[in-house]
């Protein structure tokens, strides 16, 4: 970083230092409409929002991720309903109609031209001050990001991962249920649990319960057999762990599960579940096998977990109702 005779730069400059950060950082960034610059643009230095939009200085966003999977989006239309929920919470004004909005993320996945990835679109109070409410006249701003999505590690699904109860206090409920830009809990719990060699966090209510994890939920399997999931009302409604929940009953059948149940659940009971998984659209479903360093069961993934995975992944290539095909 330069101390002295700082450069005032022009436009060619700044889209020169863009390139030049993206060089050093290689990112896998696809395609990014922005309703700001009214079109697409493929080449990530010019993935860009104004300083002084709300979602940048102030965290006045939302924003949801849906998954594309073997060249089509999955439960968009699930992911849209959350969007839309979250942006009435925070009050911020859609773009346009559901069905616009839809429209833009399908043609922006269509340009992006790669058949897997993930689906980021953001809806922001837009620029025009630096102050606490949002600037007088301001247009909200509707972001679509097509990227390569996530990536996990394949041990976490072959031989399980590793969390901690965090420190950091779960988010008052009205911010947990909306999808906002301020994940500041969400990443300092990440970061305490890497810091510790372990994999992810935990959060815990304050009555004793189970919350959810970093950007995923997390569920149980009772010592009889039961799928518990903590309620939604204090953690988000996750799209992912909202599909199992219906797709579960399947395996009563097959004698894996006994019932499915959505109840508060608190930390004792979770402690002496015989499966814990990790859910949502990136991880799709992994085992937890070691919670504060006290196994899961017998410490190895289950088989509930490797059901439910199965399940999910099948309806995400077979779930015809759900799936949109972009023509890439
Ligand atoms: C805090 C939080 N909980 C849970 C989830 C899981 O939600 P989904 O299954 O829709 O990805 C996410 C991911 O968006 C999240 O950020």
């Amino acid at each position: 970083m330069p101390s002295a005779h700082i450069p005032v730069l022009t436009s060619e400059d700044v889209i020169a230092a863009m390139r030049a950060l993206r060089t050093n950082q290689r990112v896998n960034y696809y395609a990014f409409y922005s309703s700001q610059l009214g079109g697409i643009v493929t080449d990530p230095a010019l993935m860009v929002l104004p300083f002084d939009d709300h979602m940048v200085h102030r965290g006045h966003g939302v924003f949801d991720t849906a998954s594309l999977v073997d060249g089509k989006i999955y439960d968009l239309e699930a992911h849209l309903d959350r969007f839309i929920a979250s942006a009435g919470r925070a009050k911020l004004t859609l773009p346009g109609t559901r069905d616009e909005m839809r429209a833009i993320i399908v043609e922006t996945t269509q340009v992006a031209g790669h058949s897997d990835g993930a689906i980021r679109y953001w809806l922001s109070s837009g620029p025009g001050s630096l102050e606490l409410s949002p600037a007088r006249g301001a247009k909200p701003g509707f972001f679509v990001m097509v990227f390569a999505g996530l990536a996990y590690p394949e041990h976490w699904y072959t031989t399980g991962l590793k969390v901690m109860t965090t420190t950091y206090p779960i988010k008052p409920s009205l911010y947990a249920i909306t999808k906002t830009t301020n994940y500041l809990p969400n990443v300092l719990m990440q970061m305490e649990a890497k810091e510790q060699g372990l994999d992810n966090g935990v959060f815990i209510d304050n009555d004793g319960n189970v919350g959810e994890s970093s950007n995923m939920n997390v569920a149980f399997v009772t010592q009889d057999g039961v799928l518990r999931h903590p309620t939604f009302d204090h953690i988000l409604s996750g799209c992912t762990s909202q599909r199992l929940l219906a797709l579960a009953p399947a395996l009563i059948g097959r004698g894996l599960i006994t019932g499915v149940e959505v109840c508060e659940i608190p930390v004792a009971d979770a402690r002496a579940a015989k499966e814990m998984l990790l859910i949502g659209s990136s991880i799709k479903v992994a085992p937890i096998v070691e919670w504060d360093h006290q196994k899961i069961g017998d410490g190895k993934p289950g088989p509930v977990a490797r059901a439910l995975l199965d399940l999910l992944e099948h309806d995400m290539h077979a779930g015809r109702d759900r799936l949109i095909e972009p023509g890439i």
